[in-house]
């Protein structure tokens, strides 16, 4: 975006953010096929307030200059460390020397220890206010959701609730900021996608902020990262509540691990039962841990209720993607899905074995058959593998809890 965006106009409020189309891996770990957004805002009254800042700088200073031209910058709210919304704080701090800066009491320690600033800090309290002359903001702490000291800002005077990482997902701005400028399908699998890379195991303090949140009059919900929602608020805060309770569809997602399409094959198998049969799965997704885009495989599967995992034995142990896999799934309490497995071996075994401790890790019990193969597949183990796809399928139309 090229310049400052008047987000509620006439009413002193401004996005201030940057898109940023170069950086390929969020955290060096997810793909960003269509970049992603550091939104920042700026409020403008008898004072002057940013919310958060960006990662990087440039762009976004000469955009607090364009709305602030010779005013000084009072107040930065920092509702947040990670260098991508406190990546200029100390250059911002030179820019504008009477700079205030506005933490909670976890952010303190945390602005010495990246940019080294103790003076200039005000440490507010959970539910604190600040009236800045025609906006009264008021500070609201959401501990671990996704960092200790995260925490939004509410500008009581519009009702806009600046949620930082909350809400937020992957993509650059292309036009239009808000959810009424795109269609839904454009921002919805993006903000999944963030959900299960970055915000899936602290779903608890998600649920803990939505209850503590609940109580705000919000009209705007203006995330840190992504879409601005300003026409339906109300349908991305019930997309928090579905994801952060694992409330998933009926769908189901197939993820194998294999070298020589043993292990594949049979998989396929199981998308076959998943798909026929009396409790038929329409929505079967079929992964490669190998292969597919690893953010993508973690979005299905936060948003499917059924999961089979199937992995060939490597070196005595799991095939490394399917062991990186699951180790991603345990570290974001995977849980109320229903879970089938099946391995493949052809001297001592053991993927099977390692998946069943990552179901008793994630305290999920697999439904039968579990499945291993010895070198191919004969046409007996296909059937079964089948049959795995079909009890799957049972589970997910009967799934109660
Ligand atoms: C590098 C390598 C390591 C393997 N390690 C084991 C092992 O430790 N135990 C075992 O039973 N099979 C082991 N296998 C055999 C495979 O698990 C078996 O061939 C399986 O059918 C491969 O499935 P795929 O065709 O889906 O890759 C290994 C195979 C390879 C190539
Ligand atoms: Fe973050
Ligand atoms: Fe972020």
């Amino acid at each position: 975006m090229y310049k400052a965006v008047e987000v509620l106009p006439g009413q002193g409020t401004w996005w201030v953010g940057v898109n940023d189309r170069e950086t390929d891996l969020f955290e060096g770990l997810w793909t960003l096929p269509r970049g992603v957004a550091y939104n920042a805002y700026l409020l403008v009254g008898a004072k002057t307030a940013a919310i958060d800042t960006v990662k990087g700088g440039g762009e976004y200073e000469a955009k607090l200059r364009e709305v602030l031209g010779d005013r000084p910058l009072d107040y930065l709210v920092v509702n947040h460390m990670e260098p991508d919304h406190a990546g200029v704080v100390r250059r911002l701090r030179r820019l504008y020397p009477s700079l205030t800066l506005i933490g909670n009491a976890k952010t303190v320690p945390m602005l010495k220890g990246y940019h080294g600033i103790e003076d200039g800090v005000v440490e507010v309290k959970d539910g604190e206010k600040l009236d800045i002359g025609g906006h009264v903001l008021s500070f609201h702490t959401i501990p671990m959701v996704h960092w200790p000291e995260s925490m939004v800002t509410f500008d009581e005077t519009t009702g806009t609730l600046f949620s930082n990482d909350a809400f937020g997902g992957y993509g650059a701005h292309e036009g239009g900021l808000f959810d009424d400028e795109r269609p839904r399908e454009r921002w919805e699998g993006e903000m999944l996608r963030y959900y299960a890379t970055i915000v899936a195991r602290y779903s608890g303090s998600v649920q803990a902020a939505l209850r503590k949140l609940g109580g705000l009059s919000i009209k705007h919900i203006y995330p840190a990262h992504g879409t601005l929602f300003r026409k339906d608020p109300g349908l991305v805060v019930s997309l928090y509540d579905r994801w952060s309770k694992q409330d998933a569809d009926g769908g189901a997602v197939v993820v194998y691990g294999s070298m020589y399409g043993h292990t594949r094959r049979m998989a396929e198998a199981v998308c076959r039962g998943l798909s026929t049969g009396p409790h038929r799965v329409s929505d079967v997704r079929l992964h490669d841990a190998s292969r597919s885009d690893r953010s993508q495989v973690l979005a299905d599967i936060w948003a499917s209720r059924g999961l089979v995992l199937l992995s060939c034995t490597y070196n005595t142990a799991l095939y490394p993607p399917m062991a990186s896999l699951c180790e991603k799934l345990a570290n974001s309490m995977l849980k109320r899905r229903v879970l089938g497995l099946a391995g493949s071996y052809s001297w001592s075994g053991g993927a099977l074995a390692a998946l069943k401790k990552f179901a008793d890790a994630v305290k999920l019990d697999a439904v039968a058959p579990e499945v291993e193969v010895f070198a191919a597949p004969t046409d007996a183990d296909l059937e079964r593998c089948a049959d795995l796809g079909s009890s799957v399928a049972d589970g997910i139309s009967e799934f109660k809890g």
